[in-house]
């Protein structure tokens, strides 16, 4: 009922942590079972250790939370030696205790294509379950992980990726951009198994007093509930223009907010700014979804996509019947 695929990797529900909100789950653990979860998404991880952006760097928006963190991570060789191993233990503790483990998906972010190239190769021989390839963090300077803003750009460093990539791989991409259908296109052209939609929406919070930013970089990425409806949208137009599935990301924070994403064409749906005030809400997602999915009689692999029939079969309607428009 609750079990479902993205291209090659089968998870036993659509539920994962998304990147850069829930570290790499080690510290989340204590708060509930994650051995239930379908998946782990790490916070980006990159070649060299970044320091990331001064702060402040996160501040509350009405519905939702600007971020400018810069990608704040100590490097490839020690997520491998000191974060990878502790991802390990909590889907080896989930195997343990459920038969069934969360999938482990490293987010990557290089400079050029060339870092994401030997990041990719890196962590498939770590033999983690996935990879998400961040092509989309609004948060950097060098302006040169905005991959996903071009489709050339997207498809020659997915193509690259998937060139030494043995794990399936997954391009992140950014809602910054007029056409978001041509971006996941170039990713699906590049040989991306899945996509995941959507990174964050650059946006701007001003202290009228002190006449600047609140965010000391100036810009930061909107998430949370106050973006939902824009990537609930998003997923919608990606799911009608390629083949590959669809990891949502964007302000959901319940079961029936999953339920929405996998209706418009999602896979399985990633929580995120919801977690930062109730760390337990994916498990308490997956019950939810139990209990909803049981009461309806229905699986996420009924209802994925099914808003696209629906749209599908009103299109082809009339609005409605000559005959009753007149009485
Ligand atoms: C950040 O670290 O600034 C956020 C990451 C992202 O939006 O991809």
């Amino acid at each position: 009922m609750l079990s479902t695929t993205l291209g090659p990797l089968s998870l036993h529900n659509p539920v994962l942590s998304a990147s850069g909100t829930f570290g790499s789950g080690w510290e989340g653990r204590q708060f509930s079972d994650l051995g239930r979860v379908g998946g782990l998404v790490s916070k980006t991880v990159t070649c060299k250790p970044r320091p990331g952006n001064p702060p402040p760097r996160i501040v509350e928006t009405p519905s939702g939370m600007l971020n400018s963190i810069g990608l704040e991570n100590k490097g490839v060789d020690y997520f491998v030696a000191e974060t990878l191993p502790r991802m390990r233990q909590i889907a080896a503790d989930g195997r343990a205790a459920h038969g069934a483990a969360p999938r482990l998906v490293i987010n990557i972010g290089g400079e050029s294509i060339d870092e994401f190239v030997q990041l990719a190769a890196r962590f498939s021989a770590e033999g983690v379950d996935a990879l998400e390839v961040n092509l989309s963090c609004p948060n950097v300077q060098e302006g040169k992980l905005l991959f996903s803003t071009d489709p050339r750009l997207t498809e020659a460093a997915v193509r690259a990726v998937k060139k030494v990539a043995t794990v399936p791989v997954f391009a992140k991409l950014s809602p910054n951009v007029t056409d978001v259908v041509s971006i996941a296109k170039a990713a699906e052209q590049g040989g991306a198994d899945g996509v995941t939609a959507i990174n964050t929406l650059i946006g701007m919070k001003i202290d009228w007093r002190k006449g600047r930013p609140v965010i000391a970089r100036g810009i930061g990425g909107l998430s949370g509930p106050a973006i939902r409806p824009v990537a609930v949208r998003m997923v919608y137009e990606i799911a009608r223009a390629v083949r590959i599935p669809i990891l949502a990301a964007g302000g959901a924070r319940s079961a029936e907010d999953v339920l929405e994403f996998v209706c418009a064409g999602a896979s399985a749906v990633e929580i995120g700014t919801a977690m930062f005030t109730d760390p337990a809400l994916m498990v308490t997602i997956v019950d939810d979804l139990t209990r909803l999915l049981t009461a309806h009689r229905t699986s996420i692999a009924a209802l994925r996509g099914t808003a696209q029939a629906g749209q599908d079969a009103r299109a082809a309607a009339p609005a409605c019947k000559p005959a009753e428009a007149t009485r």
